[in-house]
């Protein structure tokens, strides 16, 4: 099924890098911590967290599981939801204090891109701006390793926990941007279903559309033979394209997300949703960690950017606020839509996968089944009906369209080519969808 996809071309890649953290993963896994910093060598550690996470159940069993191995840590919790350039230059300079020898995140996305910015920040010195790829920051590679870094996700959706970016929001210009280098990947992943018992149904919906755009988006990017071939392997970013290995975990955690996200969202007690869930987050994330997003999460930039005057239920947040995954699915069936045109084949699986119904569908109606199927999961679990239920309206679509096209490395790694009058019909395809 996928070999087709992955054809050689001219001057393209003819290789594709597989990297994932050593993973734990399953009911418990989070009591392993300890043990698992000790076998890594560490003494003395920065534990990194949120303020409500550190008052909870989640944070003393990583206390208790760190002080049973007799391991030195001090507590991190000054972090920002949706991190930012300053906030990440604080959490560096705590670092650097502290002076550990690793790090351990106990988190969601926030948390575990808070510490890898911090990491990277305290290895090798500057500002996390110089990371930023040209034209926003001056492309300043990141020249070698950083402290040893234990992930613990406590959210179903991030997956930052198997991955080699995080996501900055640069102040200046109020808008979310990628640092990537193999070297910010954790060492070592533990993913303990536990931690999402007591999330509320709206935050695990919006993780679970998280998960499914990581894994969709995956599935239908540029086939890693279609990026340029690198030369020097040691520049090799993990963001590569679809390759056989990230087709692998995204197949899976879109099944996943097929079957689960609709059981997860209505019943806080059915663990087997909750749970697969879990590992489908896990999945996608390695998936993305060895992939990397196209539109979805591009246009989900322009929509935090120019939010106004709206938060979202069970985040304590100020606003503005919209949760990450309803910014990246709110636009999502319209822009596979328009990619679904360049590799209607992919898009058709991919809407398989998700469990669509394509009965007497052609493959030319790829992108109407993969759309349709989108919507019917975004109301089946109370997701915002496009773009005006989270404030936007026709008079916004440009402005959107632009501040997205900064966005220009998973504009290149969509299947289909986009300028800014592609992203703008993208954008008022997304105003509503029933
Ligand atoms: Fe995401």
């Amino acid at each position: 099924m996928g070999c087709q996809y992955f054809e050689p071309t001219e001057g393209g890649a003819t290789s594709y890098t597989v990297a994932i953290p050593k993973l734990t993963f399953g009911r418990g896994a989070l009591a392993e911590l300890g043990i698992r910093a000790e076998n890594l060598g560490l003494r003395k550690i920065v534990l990194f967290t949120d303020a409500i996470l550190e008052q909870g159940p989640i944070l003393e069993i990583a206390r208790q599981s760190l002080k049973k191995q007799n391991i030195e840590f001090t507590v991190f919790s000054d972090i920002k939801i949706e991190p930012d350039d300053d906030s990440v230059m604080l959490a560096a300079t705590a670092l650097k204090e502290a002076q550990p020898d690793g790090v351990i995140s106990v988190g969601g996305g926030s948390v575990i891109d808070t510490a890898k910015a911090a990491m990277l920040i305290a290895a090798h010195g500057g500002h996390i701006k110089e990371y930023f790829a040209a034209p926003i920051g001056s492309g300043k590679p990141i020249p070698g390793p950083v402290l040893p870094h234990i992930a613990c996700a406590t959210t179903s959706g991030t997956g930052s926990e198997c991955t080699s970016i995080t996501v900055i929001r640069i102040n200046e210009l109020n808008t979310k941007f990628v640092v990537a280098s193999p070297h910010i990947l954790p060492t070592i992943a533990i993913v303990d279903p536990q931690c999402c018992d007591s999330l509320p149904s709206n935050v695990v919906a919006s993780c679970g559309f998280d998960l499914l755009c990581h894994a969709l988006e995956c599935y239908t990017a540029r086939a890693y033979t279609e990026h340029a071939e690198i030369k020097d392997p040691g520049a090799r970013q993990l963001i590569q394209g679809a390759n056989p290995f990230s087709d692998l975990s995204a197949q899976k955690a879109l099944e996943i997300a097929g079957m689960y996200l609709k059981r997860g969202v209505a019943d806080n007690t059915d663990t087997t949703a909750r749970d697969n869930l879990m590992w489908g987050a896990t999945l996608a994330g390695i998936a993305f960690g060895n992939s990397g997003t196209h539109l979805p999460h591009a246009m989900s930039y322009g929509v935090t950017h120019l939010m106004k005057d709206i938060t979202s239920k069970d985040y304590q947040v100020a606003s503005p606020f919209i949760p990450h995954g309803i910014s990246v699915i709110v636009s999502a069936p319209s822009i596979f839509k328009y990619t679904a045109v360049a590799q209607p084949e992919r898009h058709m699986q991919a809407a398989g996968f998700l469990n669509a119904d394509a009965k007497g569908a052609d493959t030319k109606d790829a992108g109407e089944v993969l759309s349709k199927r989108l919507i019917e999961l975004m109301r089946s679990t109370n997701i915002p009906n496009g773009l005006n239920a989270v404030g936007f309206n026709n008079g916004h679509i440009k402005a959107l369209a632009k501040s997205s096209f900064r966005q220009q490395r998973a504009l290149a790694n969509a299947p289909r080519e986009s300028n800014l009058v592609d992203l703008e019909n993208m954008y008022s395809g997304a105003l509503n969808y029933w």
